[in-house]
């Protein structure tokens, strides 16, 4: 049995700004999504079948000569992402071979520096008999429920709260029913299986996986890869 990743690379980035769409964003001379595709690669080598990328629309072609040479003998399938990101996930997940694969990977362009460990870790759990399976990190700080006003309604202990990261993990069928159930507003895939009264478990990820969301997060995506290169 093998693995297939979908990379969730549509977006804008409009909190991040510029001109260019995040996943193209470079850092270190390569785009965000290149370091993405290497990370999934390294830590799955000859066990990811299919790769499965949603872009923004008129980019196909452009993104298929690039990532070409990053991805060895996995198959590569390119594919327009949609309004939201579960929208690109789905159409992605429509072109993921339904036979020969125990575990789909959801992995964010934007978290293009997540550890080969992290991702091994994520499979290894799915393998072991999870359905439903993400990287989490203990949040740092206190977390406040907020109504209307912005006043504070809450404040949930922080000890139970945790940051979730990608690659999210997935035994195949339970990630196809949960995106056919269609629920409006999921930020992540794991929510969509939780509605459908999933147990998601979470192993551990890592500070490295951030998300490259605003400016700021670029300096220390350079500032990482500077690390790890020297
Ligand atoms: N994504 C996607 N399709 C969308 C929206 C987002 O494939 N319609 C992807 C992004 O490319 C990113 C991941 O989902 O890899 C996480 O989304 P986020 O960090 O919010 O990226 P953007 O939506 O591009 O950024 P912003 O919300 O700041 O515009
Ligand atoms: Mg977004």
């Amino acid at each position: 049995m093998s693995i297939a990743a979908i990379i969730p690379a549509a977006g804008l980035g409009l909190r991040l700004g510029g001109e260019t769409p995040k996943a193209f964003r470079e850092v270190g001379g390569d785009a965000l999504l290149v370091h993405a595709v290497r990370g999934l690669k390294a830590a799955s080598a000859a066990d990811l079948l299919c790769l499965v990328v949603a872009v923004p629309p008129g980019t196909e072609d452009t993104v298929t000569k690039e990532l070409t040479p990053y991805v060895g003998e996995t198959r590569l399938l390119v594919v327009a992402g949609g309004a939201e990101r579960s929208d690109s996930v789905r159409l992605a997940l429509e072109l993921v071979p339904v036979e020969g694969i125990d575990c789909i990977l959801v992995h964010d362009a934007a978290r293009a520096f997540v550890p080969v460990d992290a991702i091994e870790r994520v499979v290894a759990a799915v393998r072991a008999g999870a359905s439903a399976v993400v990287p989490a990190v203990p949040v740092t700080d206190t977390i406040k429920q907020v109504g209307p006003a912005g006043e504070v309604v809450a404040t949930p202990d922080r000890s139970t709260l945790v940051a979730v990261q990608t690659p999210q993990g997935f035994a195949p069928e339970v990630l196809r029913r949960a995106h056919a159930a269609g629920v409006v507003g999921a930020t992540d895939d794991a929510m969509l299986c939780e509605a459908l009264g999933v147990t998601v478990l979470t192993v551990e990820g890592s500070p490295d996986a951030f998300k490259v969301t605003r400016p700021q997060d670029l300096l220390l995506a350079e500032a990482l890869l500077a690390e790890r290169r020297a």
